[in-house]
């Protein structure tokens, strides 16, 4: 089979290592296309070369932009490449607008489509993700959910016949880079000022809600600066170009600033920490398969099996309940007794999304 999978954004370069080498452990012939939503470096790049993935087949430059204009020129690239390529399946993965580009450019084509992390909901409207999870989702002839209450989401939604429950391949990669990590020298600090010894944070922010309006920004900031320990914050381009625009400064009180880690230092960063602090989904699950606490600033979360036992929390930082002492001990509080479970399946979701790929093109 050939199958070519749409990739575009950070999260998704980590989802596709463990596909492109299941792919390739089984035979198939994949190409790899690059919509170029992301460019730097810091957040493409090293993913490649840190996780082993081979190099993208076509580029499609994309770049920054507003939702229409960057979902449209993927678009526009996409079908020429589409056509040329000619795949058994295209597949997209999570719900970013090249998840999106790639779900809608390829059934328009009547090329078969899969979408990978299907069935997540954070039924918030306003987030431009879900906006893309659920097009996808009903443009898609195969969804391969991660969890069984993305399964129950997709059944809700009258498509629960195109569903194959598979795990969650950031399981997967993430497992892989712990053993690596494992293996390794003594930890390195996250972030410049961060003694990787003694106790810390991980902290990111990036969601448009979060850092979009300067007042909400200027609240996490806050929070974070206030915390008694030591908070490695490190900043996605939009977050440090939102700060610079509204003129807040991001370094002070606890915050230690750093660039976007690649994969394995991430996860590496993450075990060593006292907790997480995030607004990205991924993360909320690296910390709880990784045993630390976290803390999402977030009214909703995609992913509700992390708040089981407290591993997860929701803290709305600029509600009207929000106190600098309520966070500081949300953040810190000590790891649930109980050891994580396993929801997010055993670390071989890849194995069985090729699996389905073979039996759904049959
Ligand atoms: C995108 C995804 C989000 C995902 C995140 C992971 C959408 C709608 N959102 O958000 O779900 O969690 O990726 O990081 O697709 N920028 C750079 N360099 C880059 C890329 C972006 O400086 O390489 C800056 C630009 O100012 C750009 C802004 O970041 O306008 C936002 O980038 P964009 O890709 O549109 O969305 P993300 O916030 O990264």
């Amino acid at each position: 089979m050939r199958i070519l999978s749409v990739v575009g954004a950070r999260p998704q370069f980590v989802k596709l290592a463990p596909i492109a080498a299941a792919l390739a452990a089984a035979g198939h012939e994949h190409v790899i296309v690059h919509t170029g939503q992301h460019y730097d470096p810091q957040l493409s790049e090293v993913f490649f070369t840190g996780l082993g993935i081979p190099r993208p087949d076509e580029r499609l430059r994309a770049g920054s932009g507003g939702h229409g204009p960057q979902t449209g020129s993927m678009l526009a690239a996409l079908d020429p490449v589409l056509i040329r390529r000619a795949p058994d399946w295209v597949l997209v993965y999570g719900d970013t607008n090249s998840t999106l580009a790639g779900a809608l450019s390829a059934v328009k084509l009547h090329l078969p489509v899969a979408h990978l992390e299907a069935g997540l909901r954070s039924f918030n409207r306003r987030m431009p993700e879900e906006h893309n999870r659920v097009l996808t989702d009903h443009a898609a002839d195969l969804l391969l959910a991660p969890t069984a209450e993305a399964v129950r989401n997709l059944e809700r939604e009258g498509i629960g016949a195109r569903t194959a429950l598979v795990g969650d391949v950031m399981v997967d990669a993430c497992l892989s880079a712990r053993e690596r990590a494992r293996a390794g020298a003594a930890p390195e600090p996250p972030a410049p000022g961060i003694d990787a010894r003694a106790p810390y944070l991980v902290a990111t922010i990036h969601r448009a809600d979060n850092t979009d309006q300067r007042e909400r920004l200027a609240a996490i900031v806050d929070a974070l600066a206030a915390l008694p320990v030591p908070v490695a914050l490190l900043a996605h381009p939009r977050l440090r170009a939102r700060a610079t625009q509204f003129g807040l400064e991001l370094a002070r009180g606890s915050v230690r600033v750093g660039d976007p880690l690649p994969y394995a230092q991430m996860v590496a960063a993450v075990t060593g920490s006292a907790g997480v602090v995030t607004d990205s989904g991924g993360l909320q699950k690296e910390a709880y398969i990784l045993g630390r606490p976290c803390t999402t600033i977030r009214s909703e979360t995609e992913w509700p099996e992390t708040l089981a036992d407290g591993w997860n929390v929701l803290v709305d930082v600029a509600g009207p309940e929000f106190t600098g002492a309520a966070f500081a001990g949300a953040v810190l509080r000590p790891a649930p007794p109980a050891p994580p479970g396993e929801p997010f399946g055993d670390g071989r979701a890849a194995a069985r999304v090729v699996s389905e790929l073979e039996r759904a093109a049959r």
